[in-house]
C-alpha cells in the first residue's frame, strides 16, 4: 500500500515547541517561558477586542488598512511598506517561501531564532548557521558563510535566546558586505525594550536599500501573543511579494481592531518599558550576585547559564518546584542555559529566591 509522501527533508524538521505553561503541582503558575509581558494586553486593546464579537461573521479587512496606518503614525513609517501578518513567524515563513527554495541557503547565527532553520527546511532550502562571537553576531563570521546560493540573511536584533544586540554600525557594515540580491531580513521582535543609542530596529535601512526587510511583532511589549499579530517593514518590491503569497485574509479583524487600540495606549507600553528597565538589570545583578552567569540582555529576558547542562535541568526543576515555568535551552544548542521572562515584582523575587536556595542546597 503507498500512501501521500511529504517533500523531501519535511520530516527532518523538528517541530517548533513552544514555552510551557503548566506546572504540575503549583499552587501558583508563574509562566516566564515564552517572553510575554507581564503587565498583559492594554485594556484599550482588550476593550476593542470584545466589541467585535458581535460581528464576528465578517470577514476581516484584508489590507488591515487602518492598522497600517495605526503602525506607520507611530513608528513614522510609509504604511504602504507595511506588510501586516499572522505573527512574525508568518512574515518569517513567508519571506522564505518567497525568496528561497531547493538547493537554496538560508543563513543566520548559531543561537539565532529556532524557526529561521525550520522555516528554510519547508522549502527544501539549506539553513547555515554561522558561528556567534560571546553569544553575539559575529558579522564577519555570517559574511564569510555566504555563497552564491544565499538568498537571505536572518539576524534577531536582539536576538532571543541570547538577549544581544548589534550596533547599527555593524547592522550597516554587514548589509554593505552583503551581495544585492541577498535580503537581509532583521527581526526586531523586542526592538521597543531596547533603549541603547547605538541600536537601530532596521527601519531606515528599509528605507534606504532594497534588500533590507525588518520584521516587528504585537506579541512582546503590546500583549498581543494570542492574537497573532505582527508587521513588515518592506522595500516596495518585497512589500509587492508578500502581498501576493499571503492568504487574502491573514489577520483576524479582532487582531487588527485589538492592534490598533493597543499602539494609542502609548502610556501602556511606556509602563511595560519602565517596568524592564527595572526588573531585567534587578534579575542580572541578583543572579550573578548568586553565582550564575547571566548574559547581558537588551530584551524582556535573560539567558542565564550553569556550570553544565545536568545544573541547568536541575535548576529548571527548582524553578518548577515552586511553579515558575522557564525555558531550557538544549533545542538551541545551549544546554548549560535557562532562559526567563522578566516577570512582576514578586515574580522576579521568587525566581532570585529559588535559585539562592538552590545553589544552597536548601
Ligand atoms: C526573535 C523572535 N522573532 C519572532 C518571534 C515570533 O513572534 P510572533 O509571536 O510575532 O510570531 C519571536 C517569538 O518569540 C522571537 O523571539
Amino acid at each position: 500500500m503507498s500512501s501521500p509522501e511529504p517533500k523531501p527533508g519535511i520530516l527532518d524538521i523538528q517541530a517548533y515547541v513552544g514555552g510551557g505553561h503548566e506546572a504540575p503541582g503549583a499552587n501558583r503558575v508563574i509562566v516566564l517561558s515564552a517572553n510575554e509581558t507581564p503587565l498583559g494586553p492594554s485594556p484599550k486593546a482588550v476593550s476593542a477586542y470584545e466589541a467585535l464579537a458581535g460581528s464576528l461573521h465578517r470577514y476581516p479587512d484584508g489590507d488591515s488598512a487602518e492598522l497600517r496606518a495605526a503602525i506607520a503614525e507611530r513608528f513614522g513609517c510609509d504604511a504602504a511598506r507595511i506588510v501586516c501578518g499572522n505573527g512574525s513567524d508568518e512574515l518569517i515563513s513567508l519571506l522564505i517561501r518567497s525568496y528561497a527554495g531547493q538547493g537554496d541557503e538560508v543563513l543566520y547565527s548559531r543561537h539565532g531564532f529556532m524557526m529561521y532553520p525550520i522555516s528554510a527546511r519547508t522549502v527544501g532550502a539549506t539553513p547555515v548557521a554561522a558561528p556567534e562571537a560571546n553569544y553575539t553576531v559575529d558579522v564577519d563570521a555570517i559574511l564569510s558563510r555566504v555563497t552564491p546560493r544565499t538568498r537571505i540573511v536572518f539576524i534577531a536584533n536582539p536576538n532571543n535566546p541570547t538577549g544581544s544586540y548589534i550596533s547599527t554600525d555593524e547592522m550597516c557594515r554587514l548589509r554593505a558586505g552583503l551581495p544585492d540580491d541577498v535580503l537581509l531580513a532583521i527581526d526586531a521582535a523586542y526592538a521597543e525594550y531596547v533603549t541603547r543609542n547605538d541600536y537601530t530596529s532596521g527601519i531606515e535601512l528599509v528605507e534606504e536599500f532594497d534588500n533590507v526587510v525588518m520584521t516587528r511583532t504585537f506579541s512582546k511589549i503590546f500583549g498581543l501573543a494570542a492574537l497573532r499579530l505582527g508587521w513588515a517593514y518592506c522595500p516596495p518590491a518585497v512589500a509587492d511579494v508578500l502581498n501576493r503569497v499571503r492568504g487574502p485574509f491573514n489577520v483576524t479583524a479582532a487582531a487588527q481592531a485589538a492592534g490598533v487600540a493597543a499602539l494609542a495606549d502609548i502610556a501602556h507600553t511606556d509602563r511595560g518599558l519602565a517596568h524592564n528597565d527595572t526588573w531585567l538589570p534587578w534579575l542580572t545583578e541578583k543572579l550573578n550576585g548568586i553565582g550564575l552567569t547571566v548574559h547581558p540582555s537588551v530584551g524582556n529576558f535573560i539567558l542565564v547559564r550553569f556550570a553544565s547542562a545536568e545544573a541547568a535541568d536541575k535548576g529548571y526543576e527548582a524553578l518548577m518546584a515552586v511553579g515558575v515555568i522557564a525555558r531550557q535551552m538544549g533545542g538551541y544548542g545551549l544546554p548549560e542555559c535557562i532562559r526567563i521572562t522578566v516577570g512582576l515584582e514578586d515574580e522576579n523575587q521568587l525566581v532570585v529566591q529559588a535559585l539562592k536556595n538552590h545553589l544552597a542546597g536548601s
